[in-house]
């Protein structure tokens, strides 16, 4: 069985640490690729995606050994070009290889990326963007071929949306491009921007990561470098609305709370109590939460993966909330698991409409990606008797520890 078992009614509090972001940790393994010799990241958590990203790595020449939160990664000088079917189909982040084997060998083959399932997740933008730098592709059989056969060079790329993972892919091509990408309309992550410090590090001319235009001097070469990974924001919302949701009161430390600053204005609209310190926060939930109305939209706005832990919050609140979702086209399975435990929610197009019940009850529910798992989780943390989320290894590719750090909170909680 691979499932957590909840038990509602008890208001959680405390503190709780939070480790590196997953959606840096991932990219900065593939870009240790771009430079030979022995790299170091610290504040790495020990989630499923981080290992099957490993394993890319190795399958391509690296080698990857974990102490604690430290992974050392030693990038030889040969590198493989091939990145192996069955685990980049698990992980969308393994897309990024393309540009970082581009950039090293001017050839990649890799397969089309699976991840989770949020309707369709084309790349076209990646290999537009690629393309624009002397990239040729081939689809084959499922996989991308992909060469450059007189090299990268700079060239002047404009995103349709500031997607993050094109943005990731074409800095990672850029870095070792000849001449300057400007890559516009580029996607603002704080993962992003602390991908474009890693690189920096590495040796790499960047400026303006962080913000809308991404300017990249391409240099011969990289050296290996030593970088902490940014806090998770996610991890650090989730707990906080962890609290929340239970009607008590969090403290989230390790983190960066500017980060959040869009969701932690939400929550505050839904009657909790919030306040910020330099690197951690103290969320302190209503008896019952005020109804809101949101949008997800790229950073600085509401982040799309902090949707489902907040519309488990809203499930009982003393209105109707109206929320959008401008990121995914579709990533609402979780809501009829949430209505099987008596919330009130009901999609339409982009829209959620959350009627606030009284109360949910406990029951058994499938928790079929990252955020879903995680927000069902804090659905069973507010309903009565005993919540059984199915599908919880999910919830291990995004959160180290979800389980006893809830546990430590005060939470009647197990693993199955
Ligand atoms: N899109 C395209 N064409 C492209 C690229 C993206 O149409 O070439 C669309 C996608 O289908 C999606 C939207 O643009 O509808 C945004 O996608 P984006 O490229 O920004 O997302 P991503 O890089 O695939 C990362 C995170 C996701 C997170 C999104 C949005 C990683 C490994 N994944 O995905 O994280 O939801 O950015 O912020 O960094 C999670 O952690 O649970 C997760 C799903």
């Amino acid at each position: 069985m691979d499932s957590i078992r909840v038990v509602g009614g008890r208001a959680l509090r405390g503190e709780v640490a939070v480790l590196g972001a997953k959606n840096a940790a991932l990219k900065h393994m593939v870009a240790t690729l771009l430079a030979p010799g022995d790299h170091e990241l610290d504040n790495v958590p020990g989630i499923l995606d981080v290992d099957i990203m490993g394993q890319v790595l190795d399958h391509v020449g690296a080698s990857c050994r974990r102490d604690g939160t430290t992974l050392a990664v030693s990038v030889p000088d040969e590198l493989n070009p091939e990145a192996p079917l069955e685990l980049v189909r698990k992980m969308r982040a393994s897309i990024l290889i393309l540009g970082a084997l581009l950039a090293r060998l001017g050839e990649a083959r890799v397969a089309l990326p699976g991840g989770d399932d949020f309707g369709s997740r084309p790349i076209d933008m990646h290999l537009e963007g690629l393309r624009g730098m002397g990239a040729e592709f081939e689809l084959n059989h499922g996989v991308l071929e992909a060469r450059a056969p007189d090299g990268l060079f700079g060239t002047e790329v404009f995103l349709e949306f500031p997607s993050v993972g094109a943005t990731e892919n074409l800095l990672l091509a850029a870095v070792l491009a000849q001449g300057t990408t400007v890559i516009g309309n580029a996607a603002r992550e704080p993962e992003l921007a602390d991908l474009a410090v890693y690189l920096g590090e590495m040796g790499a001319k960047i400026e303006g990561a962080g913000t809308s235009t991404i300017h990249v001097h391409g240099v011969p070469h990289l050296t290996a470098a030593r970088h902490r990974v940014v806090p998770d924001r996610l991890e650090a919302g989730t707990y906080a609305l962890a609290g929340a949701i239970s009607g008590g009161e969090v403290t989230i430390r390790n983190c960066v709370p500017d980060h959040l600053r869009m969701e932690l204005r939400k929550m505050a609209a839904a009657g909790c109590e919030v306040s910020v310190d330099e690197s951690s926060f103290t969320v302190r939930g209503p008896d019952r939460a005020d109804p809101i109305d949101f949008a997800t939209l790229p950073y600085p706005g509401f982040h799309t993966d902090m949707h489902p832990q907040m519309v488990a919050f809203l499930a009982t609140a003393g209105g109707t909330s109206i929320i959008t979702e401008n990121v995914y086209a579709s990533r609402f399975r979780y809501i009829g698991e949430l209505n099987r435990m008596g919330a009130d929610i009901h999609a339409d197009g982009q829209h959620v409409v959350i009627r606030g019940v009284d109360h949910l009850s406990g029951c058994e529910v499938d928790g079929c990606d990252i955020r879903a798992g995680a927000a069902l989780v804090l659905a069973g943390l507010r309903a009565d008797g005993e919540t059984l989320v199915t599908e919880a290894h999910h919830i291990d590719r995004g959160y180290d520890g979800f389980v006893p750090k809830l546990a430590a909170l005060g939470a009647v909680i197990e693993r199955l």
